[in-house]
């Protein structure tokens, strides 16, 4: 059932790849759980989500302090991760506009790069907000 539901929701968002989309707080656990997410790290990314774009897929920050920007639901900087050109490049090999789609394929797949780099603290709002409550998720 719940990989019916996850392909399901993966067919809706396809529908609408570039389009802004917000999603709740299960879709967000079943689209991560679908792209491999484990499930002991399933409350830490959806906080780090929460924290850093609301669950919105096409997110983007102020622009930093260096002059670079956050992108998409992970927030990912586009300094050393992404190209802000339109093609692929730098470390994850992808563009920005990739980062924001509401297809998450591209951005899972960085944000697990630079997980596996530097893990969560990474991300300030995982540092400053993820490290005590974590949102609540067994009803998903
Ligand atoms: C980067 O991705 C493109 C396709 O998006 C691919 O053609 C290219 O070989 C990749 N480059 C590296 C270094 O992986």
């Amino acid at each position: 059932m719940k990989f019916v539901v996850s392909f399901l929701t993966l067919l809706a968002i396809g529908s609408f790849e570039t389009e802004a989309y917000t999603f709740s707080r299960c879709e967000l656990v079943r689209n991560l759980r679908w792209h491999g997410i484990p499930e002991n790290k399933m409350r830490d990314w959806v906080c780090l989500v929460e924290k850093e774009s609301s669950r919105k897929t096409d997110a983007i920050g102020m622009q930093n302090s260096d002059g670079s920007w956050d992108h998409g639901l992970f927030q990912i900087n586009d300094r050393y991760w992404c190209n802000r050109g339109g093609w692929p490049g730098k470390d994850c090999n992808v563009s920005c506009d990739q980062l924001r789609s509401a297809d998450i394929t591209e951005a899972v797949r960085c944000a697990k790069k630079i997980f596996a780099r530097h893990g969560f603290s990474a991300w300030v709002a995982w540092r400053n907000y993820c490290q005590g409550a974590l949102p609540h998720i067994s009803h998903c």
